[in-house]
C-alpha cells in the first residue's frame, strides 16, 4: 500500500474525511504523516486522536509561501515518512520549487470551486456575487501556478438564490470529502495518463 502525506493549516475536515476513509477501507492508502505550518491547527489534533503522526514544522517568516530552506524541511520530513503522494488539504501556502521538484506530478490539492473559475481565496462569495448557478469543487495536480494544474476530478453543486458563502461552502464541502478520496485512489492506482492538461483514466 502506498503512503500519503497530508499538508494542513486549519480546520482539517478534508483530512478527517481522508482518515475515516482510510480506516473504513474506502481509501486504499496509508497515512504516512500529517504536517502543519500552524501549531494550533485542529487538523493536528484530529490526526493524533486517530493515532497517526502529526508534525508541526516551522514555516519561517510570515509569507504566503515557505522560503526554500523552510520548504526543504517539509520535503525532508515527507521523505522520512516514505510519502508517495502529497495531498494539500487546506494548506494555506503557495507551493514552490523544493516541493514541486521533490514530488514531481505527485502533489494534489482540493479547491472549493469549479476551476478554472474562481481560483484563489473566498471563492464561495465570489461565485455568489458573480451569479453562477452551479459551483463545486476540484481536485487537481499542483503546479507552479496557483490552482492551475491538471484536473483529476470535479463535483458540481447548485448555487441557490438564498445562499450565503457559508451555506454554499457547506454544500461544497460535503462533495469535497467524497471526491478527494476518489481522486487519491485514482492517482495512487496509477491507472491514468496525462494528455496535455487532460487526466484520462486508463
Ligand atoms: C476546503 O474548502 C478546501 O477546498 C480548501 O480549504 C478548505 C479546507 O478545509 N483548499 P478543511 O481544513 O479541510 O476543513
Amino acid at each position: 500500500m502506498k503512503n500519503i502525506g497530508v499538508l494542513v493549516s486549519g480546520r482539517g475536515s478534508n483530512l478527517e474525511a481522508i482518515i475515516k476513509n482510510i480506516e473504513n477501507g474506502t481509501l486504499q492508502a496509508n497515512l504516512g504523516c500529517v504536517i502543519s505550518d500552524n501549531k494550533d491547527a485542529r487538523a493536528l489534533q484530529i490526526t493524533r486522536d486517530h493515532g497517526f503522526k502529526a508534525i508541526w514544522l516551522d514555516p519561517g517568516p510570515k509569507k504566503t509561501w515557505l522560503l526554500p530552506e523552510y520548504e526543504e524541511t517539509y520535503v525532508k520530513t515527507l521523505k522520512e515518512h516514505n510519502v508517495d503522494l502529497v495531498c494539500l488539504a487546506g494548506f494555506m501556502r503557495i507551493i514552490k520549487k523544493p516541493l514541486l521538484d521533490a514530488f514531481k506530478g505527485r502533489i494534489l490539492n482540493i479547491h472549493p470551486a469549479l476551476l478554472p473559475s474562481f481560483p484563489g481565496l473566498e471563492v464561495q462569495q465570489k461565485a455568489i456575487e458573480y451569479g453562477v448557478k452551479f459551483s463545486g469543487c476540484t481536485v487537481h495536480f499542483v503546479s507552479e501556478d496557483v490552482d492551475a494544474g491538471a484536473i483529476v476530478t470535479q463535483a458540481v453543486v447548485p448555487v441557490l438564490d438564498d445562499d450565503t458563502p457559508e451555506t454554499l461552502a457547506a454544500r461544497i464541502l460535503k462533495e469535497e470529502h467524497r471526491i478527494y478520496t476518489e481522486a487519491i485512489n485514482i492517482v495512487l492506482s496509477g491507472n491514468y495518463k496525462i494528455d496535455g492538461r487532460r487526466v484520462i483514466r486508463i
